[in-house]
């Protein structure tokens, strides 16, 4: 396989603590503002390496993740001082099948307390890594589940409450594949046919340090150079007649509305949950944080075309940026065909009955008019349940994610979601000023003392508490189940997912 070389995990530095990571914001016309300089496209794409462990005798895959400090080359020349995971920024790609048991250890050296959080991952609540499943320093923290949804593209980032934009700005994210077994006759060679981009927009000053304030102003970050798996400036060499691009959001709050430079078409054949019904034909894809989407890409021989993100007038969307270049040289190897339908996709149909919830986004720190309260339990769900959350958005752009859960866009503004808007999702841009309505499909793992998160997923907005808590109940006990969870820390021992030292 054509593998690149990753970023090698530098020496690891002794830069780890807070203060100097991200330095202050506050002269505005630091060189990153102005001073980016015309690209042109050239530095190979980096390819996060596969992490896919061969599974024990007891039929367990077992990984190894460890969240570090360190070093790396971002703008050519200069050293950054980053956070990730085996390396000093971003992580490998972790892959598992429907069926199978993972095992995870995630070991903490950092020097602050974070969490990792499988995000677009069915899992029990306990082992989801949000806000209350913090791995201290120099502590490991070892969920274990089984994997059992549709193949998709989730990821994987950091939750502490009130510090994941920082956590994840400074490097903190990877994707999880999953396969389900069934071949739906698409490109999968990692890396050379199949490959991950994750698009991540900063600020720098002109040493090299990321710069700007992830929780600062009405949208923390809006970067002026975008990286792609930690790559500026990239190129990726195209030796095969289709292109499976595995598209992850991981920036803080920017939107990508993505085109080709000469406005090829494309087809989208899966979005956050998984495969759509069939492959949707368009010219441009829209993204907004923590949101994937797969898309499969023609080339021609002689092909050298940019992708591209436009400004569309989206507060989240500005700017016009190149983000990689696509060169097509010499005799693409044949691809498979592009599949007429896929036969995976079960639409999401609430009952007739359908219960009914409403979320109100005022501001930026709050849901309903309340701010995130790690103590409290918002919403409780019978298991299993289908239901509509309604999300009313007062205010300037937002969007809103919801762990564990599958759903479906009904509607974004009054309009019935079309195209690959339709999709199976967990995360949904919210515009300014209008109403989505989703059918939301809940797990079957029950748990009234651990808790599921809801919140906006630009991470400043997030973290300053546009977030709610909800717990999965066996049906008929939504009314007795309790609503306040034990501060944290105070350690409820579930039966799995321990903390060790
Ligand atoms: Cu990707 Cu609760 O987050
Ligand atoms: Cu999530
Ligand atoms: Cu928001």
């Amino acid at each position: 396989m054509n593998r690149r070389t990753f970023l090698t995990p530098s020496a690891l530095s002794g830069l780890a603590g807070t203060a100097g990571l991200i330095s202050g914001c506050s002269s505005g016309s630091d060189s990153g503002r102005r001073g980016a300089p015309p690209l042109d496209l050239s530095a190979p794409l980096r390819i996060p390496p596969l992490l896919h462990p061969e599974r024990d005798s007891d039929g367990v895959r077992r990984y190894e993740l460890t969240m570090l400090a360190g070093n790396s080359e971002l703008l050519p020349g200069t050293s950054t001082a980053t956070w990730g995971f085996n390396g000093a920024f971003l992580g490998p790609t972790l892959r598992a099948s429907r069926g199978e048991q993972v095992a995870m250890t995630v070991r903490n050296t950092l020097p602050e307390a974070s969490t990792v959080h499988w995000h677009g991952m069915r899992l029990p609540a306990a082992m989801d890594g949000g806000p209350h499943q913090m791995v201290a320093p120099g502590a490991a923290w070892t969920p274990t589940w089984t994997i059992d949804q549709p193949a998709a593209t989730t990821w994987y980032h950091p939750h502490p409450h009130g510090a994941t934009a920082q956590h994840v700005y400074r490097g903190l994210a990877g994707l999880f594949i999953l396969d389900d077994g069934h071949d739906p006759g698409l490109p999968t060679a990692y890396g050379v046919d199949d490959v991950p981009l994750i698009l991540q927009d900063k600020k720098f000053t002109a040493d090299g340090a990321l710069n700007g304030d992830p929780l600062k102003d009405t949208f923390g970050i809006l970067g002026d150079r975008i990286l792609v798996n930690g790559t500026y400036n990239p190129r990726f060499d195209v030796t095969t007649e289709r292109v499976r691009l595995r598209v992850l959001n991981g920036s803080n709050a920017r939107l990508y509305h993505l085109v080709f430079a000469d406005r090829r078409r494309f087809h989208v054949v899966a979005t956050d949950g998984g495969l759509l019904t069939a492959p949707v034909e368009t010219d441009a894809l829209a993204l907004s944080p923590g949101e994937r989407a797969e898309i499969v890409v023609s080339f021609a021989p002689g092909d050298n075309v940019v992708l591209r993100t436009l400004d569309n007038g989206v507060d989240l969307a500005k700017g016009d940026f190149d983000l990689i270049r696509f060169v097509a040289d010499g005799r693409p190897a044949p691809s498979p065909p592009l599949p007429a339908a896929f036969a995976a996709f079960t639409p999401i149909v609430p009952p007739a009955d359908a219960k009914v919830r409403r979320f109100t986004l005022n501001g930026h720190d709050a849901v309903n008019g309340r701010p995130m309260d790690m103590s409290r339990i918002d919403e409780v769900v019978p298991a299993g349940a289908v239901e509509i959350w309604e999300i009313e958005n007062n205010v300037y752009s937002h969007n809103f994610h919801i762990h564990e859960v599958a759903f479906q866009l009904l509607d974004s503004g009054g309009k019935p979601a079309s195209g690959y808007a339709g999709g199976h999702k967990d995360t949904v841009f919210v515009p300014g000023k209008s109403t989505v309505r989703l059918a939301v499909r809940f797990g079957t793992f029950t748990d009234p003392s651990a808790a599921y998160m809801y919140h906006c997923h630009i991470l400043r907005h997030e973290d300053s508490g546009m977030m709610g808590q909800f717990v999965i109940v066996e049906p008929g006990t939504e009314d007795t189940a309790p609503r306040t969870l034990p501060p944290a820390g105070t350690g409820t021992s579930h039966q799995h997912g321990n903390t060790e030292r």
